[in-house]
């Protein structure tokens, strides 16, 4: 089997598993109040990548674990990073109309349920990632994995590269400012999956380090990807609208290097991650390969 249909047969299955598992997870969608439900329902199961679980899972096993513990985990990271999209899908932030293929979550059930089915996300999250009876591992090292991510979502991390987001709308930075919103609005989520993985499996220091160093550069590369895609991308592959970034003034990699050296940086920020595993055996085999995929997906 070559590396791109082993990728298609890995993701497909992965991302299977973790639908599966979230809606175990989640409360059912006739629970009260329905609309909060069905909003949250309906912003969950609409077709994401699922790369974050995936990416999760995928360090869990080139650590040598079994990735039915990290479920749990990998379906918490998800359910942030799906109320990160209803937020920042909001009109006050990039007022958006599409999201995975359907208008966005304030289109269809009104601002405040799309704002507390957000809120619902992310709190939800903890208590998935809290429970014991579902994370089976001692509560310390439960507790390091809800420090990473609570860190990772919070200001020091998505929540705060969101701020400095939105205020470059009028004050444009410079390539260091730039560095440091992705970093933070995306990269370091990506970066607390891959870690998060590497501590549920029991790794040692030297490999949590190695795979933050992966998940560093690889969130670094989603996000300039995600910039590339706004600008030649194509909508109805992405099931979200293109171009948007250039007309909210937006500060992107495409439009502070021009798209040949935003790509060109994508695919140093790509080789770099798989540089940083390059000591891990066989079993990390999906981690490089993801790697590859983040800089060549259409969508
Ligand atoms: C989009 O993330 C927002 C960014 C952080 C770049 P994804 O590209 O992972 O979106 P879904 O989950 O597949 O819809
Ligand atoms: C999304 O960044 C980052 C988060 C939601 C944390 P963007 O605003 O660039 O992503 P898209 O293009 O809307 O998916
Ligand atoms: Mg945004
Ligand atoms: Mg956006």
């Amino acid at each position: 089997m070559n590396n791109d249909d082993f990728l298609e047969a890995y993701l497909k299955d992965r991302c299977d598993i973790v639908e599966d598992a979230l809606q175990r997870y989640l409360p059912d969608e006739d629970s009260m109040p329905q609309e909060l439900h069905t909003a949250v329902h309906y912003s969950v199961f609409s077709g994401g990548k699922r790369i974050r679980p995936i990416l999760c899972l995928a360090a869990l096993e080139a650590c040598g674990g079994d990735i039915a513990t990290g479920m749990p985990t990998a379906c918490a990271l998800e359910l942030i990073h799906t109320y990160s999209l209803i937020h920042d899908d909001l009109p006050a932030m990039d007022n958006d109309d599409f999201r995975r293929g359907k208008p966005t979550c304030h289109k269809v059930f009104g601002e405040a349920i799309a704002i507390l089915a957000g809120d619902a996300l992310l709190t939800e999250a903890f208590v998935l990632l809290s429970q014991a009876q579902k994370v089976r591992f001692p509560a310390e090292r439960r507790l390091a994995v809800i420090q990473e991510i609570a860190h990772a979502a919070g200001m020091a991390g998505m929540v705060g590269g969101q701020a400095l987001d939105m205020l470059a709308e009028t004050v444009e930075p410079d390539f260091t400012g730039l560095e440091q919103i992705h970093r933070r609005k995306t990269g370091a989520l990506i970066e607390a999956a891959v870690k998060t993985g590497a501590i549920l499996a029991g790794a040692g220091e030297e490999k949590i380090q190695a795979v933050c160093r992966y998940g560093t550069h690889v969130g670094l590369a989603f996000q300039i990807a995600d910039d590339i895609l706004n600008v030649e991308g194509d909508s109805a592959l992405m099931g979200k609208n293109t171009g948007s970034d250039a007309t909210r003034g937006k500060v992107t990699y495409p439009a502070l290097l021009g798209l040949e050296q935003a790509k060109a940086r994508l695919a140093e920020a790509v080789e770099a991650a798989i540089e940083a595993i390059a000591a891990f055996d066989s079993r990390a085999l999906p981690l490089r390969v993801i790697a590859r995929f983040i800089m060549e997906r259409k969508s």
